[in-house]
C-alpha cells in the first residue's frame, strides 16, 4: 500500500509519500518561520496564502523523491483537522481534487492521530513495531494531553491540559526572555547552559491526583521573575538560568502526570508494555531522557519519533492515512474540514477549562 499525505494544519507545508512495509519514500517540508517571524507567532491569514503558494510544487517535489506516480496510490490523506481552517483547506481541497482526477479514495486525517500513530510507522528504540495499546503524551504547541491509545481511531483520554499547553508555555516563555522565534527548541538550547535551581518556579498540579496538565501559572511566574530581576536588559546569565528553571519544572509536572497516568494505564491494560512521547515538544531530549528515565523506574518501553518526525510533517498524516485505508474506514469528497476535532469525544470535561481539548 502507497499513501500521498499532505499537511497543512499550521505553519508547514508539507507532503510525503509513506508505505504499508512502515516506508517513508519521502517526506517534504517547507517551514513558514520567516513570513511569521516578524509578528512573533503563527499569522492564520498568511498561513493560508503561504500554503497555497507552496502546495502545488510541495507535493510535487514529495512525489518525484517517492519516485512514484499518481496511479500507483491507493489513497490520498490530508489533514482535515483541527488545526487554522483557512491552511486545512487547502490541504483538504488539493488532496480531494488528486483523489477525484485519479479516481482514488480520500482520508480525511486528525492532525493528532497523525502525531498519536507516528510511533507505529518509525518504531521503538529497536526499531519494532510499536502495538496497541499503549500509552501516549501528546505535547505540541496546541495540545497536552495522556491518552490510552487502543486502536487507531480508538483513544481514551486520561487528562488534558486546563489552560496553555506546553509547546505554547515554552513558545511565551521564550518570548518573554526575547529568545525569538519559535521559542521551544530555542529555550531548550538556552536551558543546556543554566543553573535550573537558581529561580523557584511552581509545578503546578504536581501531587494532585488525576493526569490532567496546567501551565498558566508557570508562564505567569516566569514573567514575574523576569519583572523582579535589577533594572537594565536580561543578562545571559539570567536568561540560560530561567530557562533551565522552566524546563526543569516543565519537565517535573510532566513526570508526576505521567505517573499517575501509569497506573490508570497499567490497570486497564495489566500487559500494556509502552509509553510514547509525540508532538514537538517530544523534540525536547531533556524531556525526552526524563520520560526515558521514568519508563525505567516503570519497567516500560519508551518510545518516541526521531525529532524531525516529532514537529508538524506530512508522513505521519500519511501514515495515519494508511492505519484507516487498512481498516477500511476511508472519507468521501463531502468530508468537511473541522477546526476542532477531539480524539476522544466522549472524554469529559477538562474542570476550569479544556479549551484546548
Ligand atoms: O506538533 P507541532 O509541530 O505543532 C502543533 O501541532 O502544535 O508542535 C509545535 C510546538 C511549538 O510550541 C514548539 O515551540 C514546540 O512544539 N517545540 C519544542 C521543541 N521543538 C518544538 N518545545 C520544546 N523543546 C523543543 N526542542
Ligand atoms: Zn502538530
Amino acid at each position: 500500500m502507497i499513501v500521498l499525505g499532505i499537511e497543512t494544519s499550521c505553519d508547514e507545508t508539507a507532503a510525503a509519500v509513506v508505505t504499508g512495509q512502515r516506508q517513508i519514500l519521502s517526506n517534504e517540508v517547507l517551514s513558514q518561520l520567516d513570513e511569521h517571524r516578524p509578528y512573533g507567532g503563527v499569522v492564520p491569514e498568511i498561513a493560508a496564502r503561504a500554503h497555497l503558494d507552496a502546495i502545488d510544487h510541495i507535493i510535487a517535489r514529495a512525489m518525484a523523491t517517492a519516485n512514484v506516480t499518481y496511479p500507483e496510490l491507493d489513497a490520498i490523506a490530508a489533514t482535515g483537522g483541527p488545526g487554522l481552517i483557512g491552511g486545512v483547506l487547502v490541504g483538504v481541497m488539493t488532496a480531494k481534487a488528486i483523489a477525484a482526477v485519479h479516481q482514488k479514495p480520500f482520508i480525511g486525517v486528525n492532525h493528532l492521530e497523525g502525531h498519536a500513530l507516528t510511533v507505529r510507522l518509525t518504531g521503538d528504540a529497536d526499531n519494532n513495531e510499536v502495538e496497541f495499546p499503549y500509552l501516549l503524551l501528546l505535547v505540541s504547541g496546541g495540545h497536552c494531553q495522556l491518552l490510552i491509545v487502543e486502536a487507531a481511531g480508538a483513544y481514551r483520554r486520561l487528562g488534558t491540559t486546563i489552560d496553555d499547553a506546553l509547546g505554547e508555555a515554552f513558545d511565551k516563555s521564550a518570548k518573554m526572555l526575547g529568545l525569538g522565534y519559535p521559542g521551544g527548541p530555542a529555550l531548550e538550547k538556552w536551558a543546556m547552559d543554566g543553573d535550573p535551581i537558581r529561580f523557584d518556579l511552581p509545578r503546578p498540579l504536581k501531587g494532585r491526583a488525576g493526569c490532567d496538565f496546567s501551565f498558566s501559572g508557570l508562564k505567569t511566574k516566569v514573567r514575574q521573575t523576569i519583572e523582579n530581576l535589577p533594572a537594565g536588559p536580561v543578562t545571559d546569565r539570567d536568561k540560560a538560568d530561567i530557562c533551565a528553571a522552566f524546563q526543569n519544572a516543565a519537565g517535573d509536572v510532566l513526570i508526576d502526570r505521567c505517573n499517575n497516568a501509569i497506573d490508570l494505564f497499567l490497570a486497564a491494560h495489566p500487559a500494556g508494555r509502552h509509553l510514547v512521547v509525540a508532538g514537538g515538544v517530544a523534540a525536547n531530549q531533556s524531556i525526552r531522557s526524563r520520560l526515558a528515565a521514568l519508563c525505567k523506574a516503570r519497567k516500560l518501553s519508551f518510545a518516541a519519533p526521531p525529532l524531525d518526525l516529532c514537529t508538524d510533517n506530512a508522513a505521519m498524516i500519511a501514515w495515519a492515512g494508511l492505519e484507516r485505508l487498512k481498516a477500511g474506514d476511508v472519507d468521501d469528497l463531502s468530508f468537511r474540514p473541522r477546526p476542532r476535532w477531539p480524539l476522544d469525544p466522549d472524554a469529559a470535561p477538562a474542570i476550569g477549562g479544556g479549551v484546548k481539548a
